[in-house]
């Protein structure tokens, strides 16, 4: 096994009668890049300033490559960090800005000069040493805090929403360069976005923050595919929750009843018979047929389709009032397809579908 370059276990923090953070166990393999997605507010930046060192925990412990780090001070800490607001020194070059940490760590002149000739290479900035931070665009100046953040070569990189201030383009762009600089200096990452695509795209491991607490862990298929909580099924990606109720189970599967149809579904927790719930279920898992030529499905009526291009958006309304999604690909369904106001039905397999109590 090896070490882990980082390790929190129990950590909490609150202001006054507030919890911001509450009991988070996290472990951080070398190179691996982890990302803090989760609701405004959910502890996500108290975490990442407790492991910078610049809030202190009220409990827990948190390790760097084996060691107790929570009575060192930042500076001591052997970790990079890069904010949503790049905090760069405005009267100074970009070159001073990078050899900023090297300095402060008493590195030799001409080993500073080389390191940060290396960092501003990998960011793309060689050419810009001697320009102050007014005279570049956001994106530019991104990557300088980007550059200034590793140019110690940290164990750990710490980024809150550095991608916050940039418009869609630009933060693509910046995305693939961070993904470059973390594979070639073989950082491990600590990443903080609001931007599901954003975490899905660029994580090994995605951790949900809900109150104050971990939700879920796991790769993004993991947490896509078989989200443990309803909570997390909601904030991840688009879901239909159809409800219901238990009819009897077994073995992780379940029988339930459906606005009037018994549908499977799987349980990741046991759930007694009788008991409220929804099942959840991927509008892209959803099948829309026309009604009739199945009887197993759920029945209602197309309301709209919506046409998004790569995929067709269909508004299915149910029994109970309500309105659920099915999404087809571009193609199959356009001309012989269902259309608007047409008698449906919709099934899934039930591997697709998951029961979250109520
Ligand atoms: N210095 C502080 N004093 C008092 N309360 C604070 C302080 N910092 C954060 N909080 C509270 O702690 C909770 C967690 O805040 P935190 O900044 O960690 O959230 P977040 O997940 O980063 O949210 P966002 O996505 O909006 O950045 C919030 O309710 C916030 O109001
Ligand atoms: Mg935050």
């Amino acid at each position: 096994m090896t070490q882990p370059v980082l390790e929190l276990s129990g950590i909490r923090k609150s202001y006054g009668s507030h919890v911001a953070v509450e009991n988070v166990d996290l472990s951080l393999d070398p190179e691996e890049f982890v990302t803090f997605l989760g609701p405004s507010g959910s502890g996500k930046t108290t975490t990442l300033m407790m492991v910078a060192g610049l809030q202190q925990p009220d409990g827990g412990s948190i390790r760097l490559g084996g060691a107790p780090i929570e009575r060192q001070p930042p500076y001591r800490r052997d970790i990079g960090m890069v904010f949503q607001h790049y905090a760069l020194f405005p009267h100074m070059s970009v070159r001073k800005n990078v050899a900023f940490p090297l300095e402060m760590r008493g590195v030799a002149a001409a080993e500073i000069a080389r390191q940060v000739a290396d960092a501003l290479e990998l960011v793309g900035l060689a050419e810009y040493g001697h320009r102050l931070p007014r005279q570049l665009s956001g994106g530019q100046q991104q990557r300088v805090a980007l550059a200034r953040a590793m140019v110690y070569r940290p164990a750990l990189l710490l980024m809150d929403e550095p991608l916050g201030a940039l418009d869609k383009k630009l933060r693509e762009q910046m995305q693939r360069e961070i993904k470059r600089v973390h594979r070639e200096r073989r950082i491990s990452v600590l990443y903080v976005t609001h931007d599901q695509e954003e975490a899905l795209t660029m994580s090994d491991r995605i951790a949900v923050f809900n109150r104050g607490r971990i939700e879920q862990i796991g790769t993004p298929s993991e947490l896509y595919e078989r989200p443990a909580t309803r909570f997390v099924a909601d904030f991840l990606g688009d879901t239909n929750f159809f409800p219901g109720c238990v009819l009897g189970s077994s073995g992780g599967h379940c029988l339930v009843e459906v606005l009037g149809r018994r549908v499977e579904a799987m349980s990741p927790t046991p759930i007694a018979d009788g008991s409220a719930i929804v099942v959840a279920v991927r509008p892209e898992r959803v099948r829309l047929q026309r009604a009739g030529s199945q009887a197993d499905g759920l029945t209602g009526r197309l309301a709209e389709v919506i046409y998004l291009g790569a995929a067709r958006r269909c508004v299915v309304r149910l029994a109970d009032g309500g309105d659920y999604f099915a999404l087809q690909p571009a193609g199959d369904a356009e001309a012989s397809g269902p259309q608007p106001g047409e008698e449906v039905s919709l099934s899934w397999d039930l591997r697709h579908a998951t029961v979250f109590p109520l």
